[in-house]
């Protein structure tokens, strides 16, 4: 299986960081990371010195997305294709690279509106994973944090931008209509064996949110029946309850965050095998469940 990349971590900006601090811990399992500069807090869900940050700032939204490079050859690759495609990248500072605890980074602004941070060499922590509400873990190796779904106007040109300049592979893709004159259709993208580390919905105008959700999975089947206890439990509205997704065969949860966007838990979703042949359109999200539980 090619593996030229990795989600590896996701910047969300909060106006208050600490706002998210409960959810991530108490309901989705993450351990807290070290904090970073100016009231930032970083989450982990495996052995990497964080996965989430969440920084002070106004957007309550990904405002960054990182994606690490599996070696020295794979980003040069990467970085040159994007330069080819006319996306400005803009060279890590010394500080940048402390701060993010990588060995590489260049930028280059996604067309869906939040900035790509391509790195190498993300740290590992000094202690281990562990959660006490995740006992068996998540599944990172090889596969990164898990996936996020972004909306956008630049649907397009965001496939162009994945495909063409960072080197993903289209997995699939969902068309159908979800009520009378509303289409759904999302574009689903792998760059190592997990289905999909970012997908991307065409969204008719700006929406407000431009991280539709981000996905944890765990690798314990019952890791996610619990969290949805725990979900169920904390009050929060749960717009997909249980279910089996058709096109990634993820059996999944999604719990709305006190940011607004979503955070799906997930297990036992299929892997990408090559040469990948699945690449077809669906004409629904779900096998069975992923209905509204408590919503507004
Ligand atoms: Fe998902």
């Amino acid at each position: 299986m090619r593996h030229d990349l990795e989600i590896s971590y996701l910047g969300i900006e909060m106006p208050e960081p600490t706002a998210l601090s409960p959810f991530f811990a108490e309901v989705i399992g993450l351990m807290p990371g070290e904090p970073g500069a100016a009231g930032t807090l970083t989450w982990r869900n495996d052995a990497k010195s964080y996965r989430l940050i969440v920084q002070p700032g106004p957007a309550s939204d990904a405002v960054f997305v990182g994606l690490e490079a599996a070696g020295t050859a794979a980003f040069d690759r990467a970085a040159h294709r994007l330069r080819d495609l006319d996306y400005e990248l803009v060279e890590g500072t010394e500080a940048d690279l402390a701060e993010r605890r990588v060995t590489r980074l260049v930028k280059a602004q996604a067309p869906w509106g939040v900035r790509v941070e391509l790195v190498a060499g993300l740290a590992d922590a000094l202690t281990p994973f562990s959660s006490g509400l995740v006992p068996g873990g998540f599944l990172t190796e090889g596969v990164g944090f898990g996936h996020a779904v972004f909306a956008t106007t630049a649907f397009d040109e965001s496939h162009r931008f994945l495909t063409e300049g960072l080197g993903f592979t289209q997995s699939d893709w969902i068309e159908m209509q979800i009520a009378e004159g509303i289409e759904l259709e999302v574009r689903f993208y792998h760059c190592n064996a997990r289905h999909h580390s970012i997908a991307v919905a065409r969204a008719p105008f700006d929406l407000p949110q431009k991280l539709h959700h981000l996905m944890v999975e765990t690798t314990e089947r019952d890791d996610v029946e619990a969290a949805f206890d725990r979900a169920r439990d904390s009050g929060l509205d749960i717009p997909m309850g249980l279910g089996l997704h058709d096109n990634d065969r993820m059996f999944s949860f999604y719990v709305q965050s006190p940011a607004g966007f979503l955070v799906e838990v997930g297990h036992g979703a299929r892997t990408i095998t090559e040469p990948w042949t699945g690449n077809r359109r669906y004409d629904r999200t779900s096998v069975w469940g992923h209905q509204p539980l408590r919503v507004g």
